[in-house]
């Protein structure tokens, strides 16, 4: 079994007795505004489309996102999901060690494991709000081929500055970087801190997922933008037809709409802003609990009495499924993470997360 994704859904109905369908998933990071509007449509009408192979290399796929950002078509793959890459880049660039910047997304680690790549880990601490510090970074990537870099990190929120990661790639020409820019799209002026648009850097590759924004994880969509020398050694590796002809046709149907994108984006952040903050305020005067800065819709939690687990159990009861982070490298069995979802219900979780911890004391 897989695990390591987030909470388990089926565990929580069955321990508490409801359906799948009564548990509010607060685990896993999604837009909490859901897919465009026209998607679901779109699907339904173009259902026909599975009938037939799609192109072989979701070229037409590639080439919306290309011509979006502006870059050369030939600098994009696209692949079912960016875990396709997440898999595929430690053994098509041939890594012997990675370093990762953490604590960060399990996969990376998974992946160098299951490719016999040698991980190592770059911490950044919660005493210093895990920003990460790039000095230290730039000395540990010396010894490394391969670098992932999540911006903004999944699950701390950290956020890196577009200049200083383009010194230290600068600063590196034998090292390969791979900056996961899944969650960006979320961030306020995202696009003043994207590399996607870097192709011209030797030793850079991009991941763009289409999952979290978009809301359509079950389609299973995502980028690799980089230099063509290396989209040449990973598509050394690509399968066809892995992307779906549905998953392609939904991302080109975005993309084919380009003027829709920036604005539901910006309706996307400006709601997690006030969602963000609201959750935040609720939460403010609670002992017990400290919540990091973030500038996306997850947030990440520290709990000074009760065990993640005992958390999770106690706002489980009232049908709320949240990310105990015990299995993040660097982080421990007291710190959970909680994915923003509508008004009502972030603040309904931040009363069952109230009641849970003052329950410690009676
Ligand atoms: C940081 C990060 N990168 C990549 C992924 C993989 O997403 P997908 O394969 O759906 O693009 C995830 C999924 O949770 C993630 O958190």
């Amino acid at each position: 079994m897989i695990q390591g994704h987030g909470g388990n859904k089926q565990q929580l109905a069955d321990r508490i007795g409801c359906g799948l369908e009564d548990i509010i998933d607060m685990s896993s990071n999604l837009n909490p505004l859901g897919p465009p509007k026209r998607i679901h449509a779109f699907i339904r009408e173009n259902i026909h489309l599975i009938h037939a192979l799609p192109e072989p290399d979701a070229a037409g796929m590639s080439k919306g996102f290309a011509d979006y950002h502006g870059i050369d078509p030939g600098c994009v793959m696209a692949g079912n999901g960016t875990t396709f890459f997440i898999y595929t880049l430690p053994l098509a660039l041939g890594a012997k060690k990675a370093l990762i910047l953490g604590p960060a997304y399990a996969d990376y680690e998974d992946a160098c494991a299951a490719l016999n790549v040698k991980t190592c880990h770059c911490l950044t601490l919660a005493q210093n709000n895990f920003v990460p510090d790039l000095d230290q970074l730039s000395a540990e990537a010396q010894g490394a081929d391969l670098v992932f870099i999540c911006n903004p990190n999944n699950p701390t929120g950290a956020l890196i500055d577009k200049q200083d990661l383009e010194r230290l790639i600068g600063r590196h020409t034998n090292t390969c970087f791979v900056v996961d820019e899944s969650y960006l799209p979320f961030v306020p002026d995202a696009e003043a801190f994207s590399l996607v648009t870097q192709t011209h850097q030797p030793n850079l590759v991009v991941l763009s997922s289409m999952s979290k924004i978009f809301r359509i994880p079950g389609l299973r969509t995502g980028f690799l933008s980089g230099a063509k020398t290396l989209i040449r050694k990973v598509m050394a590796h690509y399968q066809p037809w892995s992307v779906n002809a549905l998953a392609q046709a939904v991302i080109k149907n975005i993309y084919d709409h380009p003027g829709d994108i920036l604005p539901f984006y910006r309706q996307t952040r400006e709601f997690i802003v006030k969602e963000r903050r609201a959750f935040v305020h609720a939460l403010a005067e609670t002992e017990g609990i400290r919540l990091f800065d973030t500038p996306v819709y997850f947030v990440l939690a520290r709990l000074d009495r009760i065990s993640a687990p005992e958390l999770c159990r106690r706002v489980g009861d009232d049908r709320f499924l949240i990310r105990d982070c015990a299995n993040f490298k660097g982080l421990s069995d007291r710190f959970v993470r909680f994915s923003l979802k509508t008004h009502e219900i972030n603040l309904a979780l931040a009363q069952s997360i109230k009641t849970a911890l003052a329950r410690e004391h009676t």
